[in-house]
């Protein structure tokens, strides 16, 4: 039996030009994600066009970077590239992420390795997470097939269904810097009502779907849960990458229904108010690189046929600004820098002032924090009700005058001015009519 088994492994993986039995592969096959290709093609396709397989490549990243470097005089070090390259800091091929360019493809992004061999979180941010450097590959299988190439292991910190999973996602998704707690989704989700019973939501269990499936090609396995590797976001990749048209499939499918809004004619005040509640999202409303998104809501009200309040119309293209536009709102973090000037770059920002939608944080009906939505009131001053009024809550990776200001210092190449998508969060559009609108003049 054990000879017959041993002889199937080497059937199955001799283009893998490994030893048979159980010489599992060395660290440095193990390192490449295109080893797991073979047996894990599924996982493979899904991870090659996620932003952790982007994470090293990312013109902006790389952009920002170089910037950074410069502007500290490389006191940054290996600050950014210890969680878009992690592999390459932990190799000793990289302490400053200049060099990424020139480095293999297997050592750039948050790697199948990486995550697979955590042994231990030590902290709560800036990527405290310790490898074993072993050949076991762990995830929530406790009872995985032999396979020859890779030992498995059952670990707590890779098992969506533990809560101490969180903490692997969480720890790199959290970031100090020198002046302040600049990116802070492990925080927000930490303080979300789906850490604990009866919701007791992980990450994963939020950003990893499973379905029935297979999670090896190979002999002797069963089905089981297969998770997706895709983790759709808000970003999607500005330069040839594989999968972005899946990619931007997910994103708007999960982006869909994350918002949920309300729309109210107040005749006391003659204004539209609308209400935004966050009801998918397990931290903040966008969460994570809040400096750099975009998010904001596009209002028109019409009166017959002349459109006669607008906030928040911009076109894909163009900059959004509340310069001409004081009814915008916006949800992300203003950065501001020492001199209390409004500010871009990361190590420059001081302070930020945060306008985030925030999620649910009690069951308890009574309580005043039971009711997370915020509402505006869009004035209509001098015009009448109006006949119709659209809304729609939009969102973008990385805000223009960030893009602008990195190609304006050199950093960035010109050809990805227009590059950053814009994407509507379908499920938040309204169309508010008297007539769809019930006698409380809301719609829903
Ligand atoms: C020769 C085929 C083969 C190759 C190559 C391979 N694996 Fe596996 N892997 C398997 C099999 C078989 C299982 C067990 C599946 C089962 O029991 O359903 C498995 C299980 C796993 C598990 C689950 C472990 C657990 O206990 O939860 C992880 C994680 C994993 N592999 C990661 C990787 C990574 C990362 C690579 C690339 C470095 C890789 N594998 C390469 C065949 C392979
Ligand atoms: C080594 C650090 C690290 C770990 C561990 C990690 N991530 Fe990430 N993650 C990143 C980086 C870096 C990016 C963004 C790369 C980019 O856009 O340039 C990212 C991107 C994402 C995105 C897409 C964000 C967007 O706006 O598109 C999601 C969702 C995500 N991660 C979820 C998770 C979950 C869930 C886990 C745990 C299973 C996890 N991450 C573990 C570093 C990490
Ligand atoms: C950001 C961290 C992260 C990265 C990167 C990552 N995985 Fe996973 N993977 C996980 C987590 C977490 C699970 C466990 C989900 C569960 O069981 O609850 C998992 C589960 C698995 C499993 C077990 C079967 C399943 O679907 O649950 C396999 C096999 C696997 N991953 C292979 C890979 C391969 C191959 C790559 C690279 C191509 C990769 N993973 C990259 C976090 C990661
Ligand atoms: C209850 C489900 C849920 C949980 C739990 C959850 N998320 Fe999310 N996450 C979402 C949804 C929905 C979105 C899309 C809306 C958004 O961007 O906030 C999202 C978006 C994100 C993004 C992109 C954020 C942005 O705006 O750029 C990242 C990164 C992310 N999640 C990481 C995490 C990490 C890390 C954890 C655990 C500490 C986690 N999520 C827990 C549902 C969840
Ligand atoms: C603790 C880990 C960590 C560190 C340190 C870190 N990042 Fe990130 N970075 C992330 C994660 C996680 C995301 C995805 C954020 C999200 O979607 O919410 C990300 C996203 C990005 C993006 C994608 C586009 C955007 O703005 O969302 C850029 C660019 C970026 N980081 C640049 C940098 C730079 C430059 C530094 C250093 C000054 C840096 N990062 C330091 C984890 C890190």
């Amino acid at each position: 039996m054990q000879i017959l088994q041993t002889f199937s492994v080497c059937a199955l993986v001799g283009s893998l030009a490994l030893a048979c039995g159980k010489d599992y592969l060395s660290k440095a096959e193990l390192m490449d994600p295109e080893t797991c290709k073979d047996c894990h093609p599924k996982h493979f396709e899904e991870w090659q066009s996620s932003m952790h397989a982007y994470a090293g490549d990312d013109p902006i990243f790389l952009a920002m970077n170089r910037r950074g470097q410069r502007e500290t005089n490389g006191a940054l070090g290996d600050f950014c590239v210890q969680c878009h390259a992690p592999m390459a800091v932990r190799e000793g091929a990289t302490t400053d992420g200049l060099n990424l360019e020139e480095l293999p493809q297997y050592l750039k992004g948050v790697t199948c390795y990486f995550c697979h061999t955590v042994k231990e979180v030590t902290g709560t941010h800036n990527n405290p997470l310790v490898l074993a450097n072993d050949n076991a590959m762990r995830g929530g299988i406790a009872d995985a097939v032999e396979n020859g190439v890779h030992k498995t292991k059952y670990s707590p910190l890779h098992d969506r269904d533990s809560a101490e999973s969180s903490s692997l996602c969480g720890s790199c998704h959290d970031i100090v810097t020198d002046n302040l707690h600049l990116e802070r989704t492990f925080a927000e989700y930490q303080g979300s009502i789906f850490v604990e019973p009866p919701f007791d939501q992980s990450c994963s269990n939020c950003h990893m779907n499973g379905s029935d499936d297979v999670v090896a090609d190979f002999e002797g396995v069963k089905s089981r849960k297969r998770h997706s590797h895709a983790f759709p976001g808000v970003d999607l990749a500005i330069i040839e990458w594989p999968g972005i048209t899946e990619q931007r499939a997910l994103i708007e499918e999960e982006l869909r229904t994350t918002v949920q809004s309300r729309l109210c004619y107040n005749p006391a005040t003659n204004s539209m108010d609308l209400n935004l509640t966050n009801v998918a999202g397990g931290h903040m409303f966008p969460s994570g690189a809040t400096q750099d998104r975009q998010a904001w809501v596009e209002f028109v009200a019409t009166v017959g046929d002349a459109e006669v309040v607008t906030s928040g119309v911009f076109a894909d293209e163009d900059p959004v600004s509340a310069e001409n536009d004081p009814l915008l709102w916006q949800m992300k973090d203003f950065g501001f820098n020492a001199a209390g000037e409004s500010e871009h770059m990361f190590w420059d920002i001081t302070r930020v002032e945060s306008e985030l939608l925030p999620p649910s944080v009690t069951f308890d009906m009574t309580d005043p924090a039971y009711d997370h939505s915020k509402t505006r009131s869009y004035p209509m001053g001098a015009n009448p009700r109006p006949d119709e009024v659209d809304v729609v809550v939009r969102i973008r990776a990385v805000g223009r005058e960030l893009i602008d200001d990195l190609i304006a210092s050199g950093d960035l190449d010109e050809r990805f001015r227009f590059s950053i998508e814009t994407t509507n969060l379908e499920g938040s559009r309204l169309h508010w009519t008297p007539e769809a609108a019930g006698s409380d003049l809301c719609v829903p």
